[in-house]
């Protein structure tokens, strides 16, 4: 059984005393604390994972309570530098937890690989031809891959023909990989290259691009959960629904909807150090999916009055390879978050865009999202002012006291040694 992820007053305590509830929960290592203090990463190790480095950028690395997922209780590490997040997310599985928690899911993680061949005189045989070579194909597209060893590897191959573009019809041959618990761009790239040549010369064409697709439509994660509405009242799950339909709707309010959600995806893609581009452009592209760019989540009012929603959304994240491997604090948060397989990954990922999109929501179904929002903000505002130490706090205080959350008040407040 695991602990439980209902750490009442933690928001209470001081960072070396939530250190310390972490390192006895997960024996952190003395480096592993370390590493939480000064961000993890060496100017020498950054200096490996990019070009041109000059510095080290940091975020906040913030841990989201309450999660209980398919019966299962989990910590979520979050890095982000929007105040509310991690709160919201947290109160919002606090909601979801007295209803019985999230129930997830995930696809087998399948990769989209594209190979494009332009100017091949008969495309219809063309096609014929790649189906034929479908095994010889897919040999070729393993063997330089290193998902086999995993148990990965293609698992089928696709051939779609654009008849009528700018430049000519174009076959499209799309390689399906299983890549296991990796995010798995480099070995789809590989394999992609790797069969390129023996696809020019099967259909007499060009190839030109040899690379994944982010629209990871065959790699679904999804996330479900309930409300009681005695818990938030009839009228925020009316409300909520209200709001919903406008998500359903108007893509001006989907955009900003599915950016709630990605809140709280992001912030778990990027503290276990995963490409939270890649992230991003699936799932507004799955939310475009229709013709139409609409909410990823549908919320509705169930016959008992309860509030009950779902997420979709393709997930290209995995819990090996890469930059997660090679970013000291991405091991911490993955350790912390202790999921075994990149489909558990996925629908913690999924169960937390859910959440924090409830958290959004029910914060502008009821007292608006500037009222929790505005308080942590006036800690930036502080900061900004040239604020250190204590005075951050007592200065956002009184911002907040005088209901005037700006940086001329708060110099003023510095100035006068509030
Ligand atoms: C702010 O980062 C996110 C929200 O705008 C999401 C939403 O409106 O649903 C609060």
């Amino acid at each position: 059984m695991t602990a439980t992820s209902r750490l009442e007053g933690f928001y209470r305590l001081s960072v070396p005393e939530r250190q310390r509830r972490l390192t006895d929960r997960y024996n952190l290592t003395e480096n592993e604390i370390t590493a939480l203090t000064d961000g993890g990463l060496s100017l020498e190790l950054a200096n490996r994972l990019i070009e041109n480095v000059v510095g080290i950028h940091g975020l906040p690395l913030g841990i989201a309570t309450n999660f209980q997922i398919n019966g299962r209780d989990y910590l979520i590490p979050m890095a982000i530098e929007e105040p509310s997040v991690v709160a919201a997310a947290s109160h919002a599985a606090k909601l979801v937890r007295n209803a019985g928690g999230f129930t997830a899911s995930a696809d087998t993680p399948l990769m989209i690989g594209q190979v494009q061949v332009l100017d091949i005189p008969d495309v219809e045989a063309a096609r014929e031809k790649i189906f034929a070579a479908r095994d010889e194909i897919t040999k070729l597209a393993d063997s330089k891959s290193t998902l086999v060893e995993f148990g990965g590897g293609t698992r089928d191959l696709q051939v779609r023909v654009l008849h009528d573009t700018r430049v000519g019809p174009m076959l499209i041959v799309h390689l399906n990989v299983d890549v296991r618990d990796a995010m798995g761009a480099n070995s789809v790239n590989t394999s992609c290259e790797t069969i390129a040549p023996f696809i020019e010369k099967l259909t007499g064409g060009r190839v030109v691009l040899r690379i994944l697709s982010n629209l990871a439509d065959k790699r679904l994660a999804r996330a479900s959960c309930r409300v009681k509405k005695d818990d938030i009242g009839d009228d925020v799950v009316r409300n909520i629904v209200d709001a919903q339909v406008m998500a359903e709707v108007d893509p001006y309010r989907a955009t900003t909807h599915n950016k709630g959600i990605m809140n709280g995806i992001d912030a778990v893609v990027v503290a276990t150090g995963n490409d939270w581009r890649a992230v991003e452009a699936g799932a507004h592209a799955y939310a475009a999916r229709s013709g139409h760019y609409r909410a990823l989540t549908v919320w509705n009012r169930d016959q008992t009055g309860d509030l009950v929603g779902s997420l979709e959304l393709p997930i290209v994240s995995g819990i090996v390879g890469g930059t997660v491997n090679a970013h000291p604090l991405a091991k911490i948060a993955l350790k912390i978050l202790d999921v075994k397989t990149a489909p558990e990954f996925a629908g913690v990922l999924a169960s937390v865009g859910l959440a924090q999109n409830l958290g959004a929501l029910r914060a502008l179904a009821a007292e608006g999202i500037q009222q929790g929002h505005m308080a942590l903000h006036a800690r930036q505002v502080a900061i900004s002012a040239g604020a250190t130490g204590e005075h951050i706090d007592r200065i956002a205080e009184q911002l907040v006291a005088e209901k005037k959350i700006n940086l001329l008040r708060a110099k003023e407040l510095l100035e006068i040694g509030s």
